[in-house]
């Protein structure tokens, strides 16, 4: 992921108009090989094996770190100490403990702390976004949301730190999904109350690499049913869905919502398709599919014809990081909160927690940030 934030600010330029210029400066990576492959990039001026050497440097006001989870609290908070502005990958900390931890360090540093998460900055989720909020939809009924991959189809990938609960956390591919899935409906104030949670292990072992077999200990598939309170005070379903064993899913994130007077379908198998049902006043219902452009949150050369992609919504996120530090958000959709950062991680827990025991989960609906 490193790779890509710095291709992302590679064509910072293609941003129109933007406020603020972002230039990559420094880059850690203990691997030498994987470092060595930011020397092709001239801004870059300082490359080291060393963290602390890029976190004290002058040439650094703001960081984006992508490790192996089980790293994330302690590089998290040293960024922080080190008086600096932090974009970190998700989960954002192994656990909720650790989510906890690293927030409250951002508060008492008064630093500017987001959590990176890219989907929702397709033109698509930010379609479904405005439509809800517009309130065409009439009540809700119920909401879907979720992400899929196949890439632990094959029982022959090796094993990597990802499918090992040490260094990927407890909550297995909600930790690698969950933020994905849960940014919008938690930014539209759709934390669940309760849950009840089906996790699976499918695929228990994976070649070593050295000729054996290791212990593959992490959750593979994540189906949870929960109740999430609506602003009318009724209560409706929302189906959360992150499953890393997901037949013919390559990267798919999808998002539906249902009401009384409208619904609104978004997934990225499809990337232009934006679905939208018609009553008709009960004649002659439909799904109506409208092929989206380029309408992304901050406005880059390329044009409205054309259509986004990962590297794409890559950009608009990393945009939506430095318009909301700098003051210049303007209303559009940002990156994920440290409150949602928790609240994801509360549904994480309380997902553990209901599979383990086979029940419901209530949860708390205030988040402790101090
Ligand atoms: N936003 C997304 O869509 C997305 C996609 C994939 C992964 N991620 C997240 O990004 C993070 C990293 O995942 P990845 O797929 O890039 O993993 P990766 O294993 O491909 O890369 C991690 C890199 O960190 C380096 N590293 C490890 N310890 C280090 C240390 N102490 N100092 C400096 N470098 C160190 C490794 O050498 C490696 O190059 C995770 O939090 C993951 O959940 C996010």
């Amino acid at each position: 992921m490193g790779k890509e934030a710095a291709s992302a600010f590679g064509r910072w330029f293609a941003l129109k108009d933007f406020p603020v210029q972002v230039q990559l400066t420094a880059v850690c990576d203990i691997d030498q090989q994987a470092l060595s492959w930011y020397k092709q990039i001239s801004s870059v001026s300082l490359l080291t094996t060393d963290y602390k050497e890029l976190i004290h440097s002058d040439l650094v006001d703001v960081v984006y770190i992508a490790v192996p989870h089980h790293m994330h609290e302690s590089l998290y908070i040293d960024i922080l100490q080190a008086g600096k502005d932090l974009l970190g990958e998700k989960p954002f900390g192994i656990d909720l403990a650790a989510a906890r931890r690293i927030a409250n360090v951002a508060n008492q540093e008064g630093r500017f702390a987001r959590c990176s998460s890219e989907m929702p900055f397709f033109p698509g989720p930010q379609r479904v976004v405005s439509e809800v909020k517009s309130g065409r939809l009439g009540r809700i009924i119920e909401i879907k949301a979720g992400f899929l991959h196949a890439s632990d189809m094959n029982p022959n990938k090796p094993i990597n730190w990802k499918r090992q609960s040490a260094y990927c956390g407890e909550i297995g591919v909600m930790g690698d999904l969950g933020i994905h899935a849960l940014h919008i409906p938690l930014r539209l104030g759709w934390k669940p109350q309760s849950l009840y949670a089906h996790l699976q292990k499918i695929i228990t072992e994976r070649p070593d690499g050295k000729g054996g077999m290791a212990s593959a200990d992490t959750w593979n598939n994540a189906t949870l049913s929960t109740r999430v309170q609506m602003e009318n005070g009724e209560t409706v379903p929302m189906l959360l869905e992150m499953k890393r064993l997901a037949p013919g899913e390559t990267n798919t994130w999808f998002i539906e919502v249902l009401g009384t007077e409208g619904g609104i379908r978004y997934s990225t198998k499809d990337v232009k398709a934006l679905w939208t049902y018609n009553w008709n006043d009960g004649k002659e219902q439909s799904w109506q599919r409208v092929d989206l452009g380029f309408e992304v949150p901050f406005p880059t050369v390329t044009g409205g014809i054309f259509e986004p992609g990962f590297p794409d919504v890559f950009q608009q996120m990393l945009a939506a990081y430095f318009a909301e530090r700098e003051g210049q958000l303007a209303g559009r959709f940002g990156c994920v909160t440290l409150e949602e950062a928790i609240a994801s991680h509360e549904v994480f827990a309380a997902a553990l927690e209901s599979h383990a025991n086979n029940k419901t989960v209530v949860l708390e609906q205030e988040v402790a940030v101090n």
